[in-house]
């Protein structure tokens, strides 16, 4: 019952359905990126069009401070619209629940649900508007399941429980990774890099107990590299989280889970624009930024990814725009498209890499969720979906 998507059951003929979804997706210049979440999460929505609903989509994009006009989703009724879909946008809440009425059976876009600072202060009260604009509620926001943010923990608990529940995507995306945390194939490697330090490591702290091996990337591994007394130059560091790489260290060690760091880097001198080359870990220059992993560290992972029964990449490194930095994560993708376990590429920048290189089609799963994913397999639940279980306020 709790994977399973009410959707197919419900009668939402000329009634408004709001589906919270993650379309965080990468914008350049007011263009669309990559689409790979909005198209993820059709299905859902084609079902309540086609069901005959009027279809109100709720979702941040990126992290605004203020209302950052490049990160509007304006961009997100443009793609529907070239799409063939009768789209309209809403800036404020009131201007959406006139559109519902103006417009019954279309997809009504709510602004970027972030540039309400309520969103992110687990609001009562903005559930309570938000809720006014559907009969029900839908979260096929996978991707954003493990924040706490209102649009996911506080407003499914404003519909009853038969009006509230996962979307298809989400069904999914549950069912491949409770199939890997029930039936793992082991040795299971986890790839993981980037640059949210603080979020990623309360997750290698459980991962601990489920990994046999972590491979460590860049941004990430040079925090870990300085709590191991070793050279950084201007890499990366979060200096408060180094006294609890030590302690993951020290676990991991206890554990007999391995935690590998890279034992060569590719560099960018005196900027992150500057010129690059390829150093052995412990001799990183005092002005050397670290970007990617060395030739010798692509080796040693892709022969651990090799031997591995489960693998799980979200460790994407380098600038998307800057081709010669991306040379690492592309071999790294595609040794795992070609290894023999099972394989899941998760989080926006990885799932973008492996299709920009062809490499996503020889993964047993693509998902939308990177630190999602991780929480999940750490904790067999989420926020959002422990929201949709729990009782009714409003
Ligand atoms: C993501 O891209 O991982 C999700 O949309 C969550 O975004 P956030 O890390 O800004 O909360």
């Amino acid at each position: 019952m709790k994977y399973t998507s009410l959707i197919p059951s419900w009668n939402v003929d000329k009634k408004c359905v709001i589906v919270r979804v993650d379309f965080n997706v990468p914008i350049l210049n007011g263009a669309i990126k990559d689409d790979f979440r909005i198209r993820a999460a059709l299905p859902t929505i084609d079902a309540l069009l086609n069901a005959g609903a009027t279809v109100i989509i709720l979702t941040h994009i990126g992290r605004p401070k203020n209302k950052n006009p490049d990160l509007s989703t304006t961009c997100i009724v443009r793609w529907f619209k070239k799409n063939d879909y009768d789209a309209y946008f809403a800036d404020t809440i009131e201007k959406a629940q006139a559109l519902e009425k103006q417009h019954s059976n279309s997809i009504i876009v709510l602004e970027n649900l972030r540039f309400f600072p309520e969103e992110k202060m687990g609001s009562m009260e903005f559930a309570q508007s938000l809720a006014q604009l559907g009969e029900f509620y839908v979260d096929d926001a996978f991707g954003d399941m493990h924040r706490n943010d209102t649009s996911i923990t506080f407003l499914p608990k404003q519909f009853p429980h038969d009006k509230r529940s996962i979307g298809l995507l989400t069904q999914e995306e549950l069912a491949f990774f409770n199939s890997i945390l029930h039936h793992p194939q082991k040795p299971f490697t986890v790839v993981l890099g980037g640059g949210k330090v603080s979020d990623k490591l309360p997750l290698i702290t459980h991962l601990i107990s489920k990994a046999n091996t972590i491979l460590l990337c860049p941004a990430i591994s040079f925090t870990f590299a300085k709590a191991m007394g070793k050279p950084v130059g201007k890499s990366l560091v979060d200096e408060t989280l180094i006294t609890q790489c030590s302690l993951i260290l020290e676990q991991a060690k206890k554990h007999g889970t391995r935690i590998v760091l890279p034992e060569d880097y590719q560099v960018a001198h005196e900027s992150l624009q500057g010129t690059l080359s390829y150093t052995e870990s412990d001799k990183i220059a005092d002005s050397d930024y670290g970007i990617s992993i060395g030739k010798k560290t692509i080796k040693t992972y892709s022969s651990i990814i090799k031997e591995s029964g489960t693998i799980f990449f979200n460790g994407s490194m380098g600038f998307a725009d800057r081709p010669e930095t991306m040379i690492a994560t592309n071999k790294l993708l595609k040794a795992i498209a070609q290894a023999r376990g099972v394989s899941v590429v998760a989080g926006g920048d990885s799932v973008a890499a492996a299709q920009a290189n062809g490499s996503a089609g020889g993964f047993n799963f693509v998902s939308t969720g990177g630190g999602a994913a991780l929480e999940y397999l750490c904790n067999a639940t989420l926020p959002g979906l422990e929201a949709l279980l729990s009782d009714v306020t409003n």
